[in-house]
């Protein structure tokens, strides 16, 4: 399946919620700063500037499967940053990367599987992998109210697949899929962050909404977003879970 596209200056805009995660997630990985770390997922390339600026001897190297994220993101980064568009399960690196990094963006890709076996060959043995996505139970409420406005009309049976756009996975299954990609010192955890969105309805639309606002047609888009608000009411929570994950590439055996 193509990654969706997105609507990069928006994003950019709004993803106040998601800057902030990043850089909890930065603190993670901890940096000499002459290391080349993957940034799988960049996005517009806010989270990825905070990556690059503890790399001064480094390099990043960012990729995102949308063309508008990476148009953005390669003017956010500059020429020092390496800028790839790519389907992360068809990511293939010259060389191999310190470091793999990773926020809000796992849960967009179905196959995990695959998503980690790219990563695993992407890094160098002993490289790590620190990662944040959407967990089991992400959003459960938001999705709950979208479903109670597409149950009505004029939506009802526009959005009957919309779920399957995204995979929440349990920290369980996630450490059994990183350790048969070869990954060793796994830990996957949930933490909750709840958030009330900067600009509800343009947030909604760029981000939670981008999938069933592309199964819409056009001149019912705007309405099922403010239905979606009216259903969750004030302030709108969006009752985000998200998966931590850290993980490293086995050595390599002599
Ligand atoms: C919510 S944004 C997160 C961007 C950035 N990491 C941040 O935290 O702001 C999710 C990003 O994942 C990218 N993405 C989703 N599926 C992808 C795939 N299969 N391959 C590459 N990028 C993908 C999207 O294009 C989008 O830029």
């Amino acid at each position: 399946m193509t990654p969706h596209e997105w609507d990069a200056a928006t994003y950019d805009r709004v993803s106040e919620p998601q800057l902030q995660w990043g850089r909890e997630v930065l603190d993670r990985l901890s940096l000499r700063g002459d290391e080349r770390v993957l940034d799988a997922g960049c996005g517009s390339g806010r989270v990825t500037a905070e990556l690059q600026s503890r790399l001064p001897r480094g390099r990043v190297v960012a990729v995102d499967g949308s063309a508008a994220m990476v148009a953005r993101a390669r003017e956010a980064l500059g020429p020092g940053a390496e800028v790839i568009e790519s389907d992360l399960l068809d990511l293939e690196l010259e060389e191999p990367v310190d470091a793999a990094f990773s926020t809000a963006t796992f849960h967009w890709i179905l196959d995990h599987d695959r998503l980690f076996a790219r990563l695993h060959a992407a890094l160098r043995p002993g490289g790590r992998l620190v990662a944040q996505c959407g967990g089991e139970g992400n959003v459960a409420g938001f999705l709950a109210a979208s479903r109670r406005v597409a149950a009505r009309e004029p939506y009802r049976g526009l959005l009957d697949d919309v779920s399957r756009a995204w995979r929440f996975a349990a920290p369980d299954e996630t450490a059994w899929r990183l350790e048969a990609a070869g990954f060793v010192d796994v830990r996957c955890w949930l933490s909750e962050a709840p958030v009330v969105p900067p600009d509800p309805p343009a947030f909604l639309t760029s981000v939670c909404c981008g999938p069933h606002l592309e199964r819409l047609p056009a001149p019912l888009q705007d309405g099922f977003v403010e239905d979606v608000l009216a259903e969750l009411g004030a302030p709108p929570v969006l009752d985000y879970v998200r998966l931590n994950i850290g993980a490293r590439r086995a050595e390599s055996v002599a």
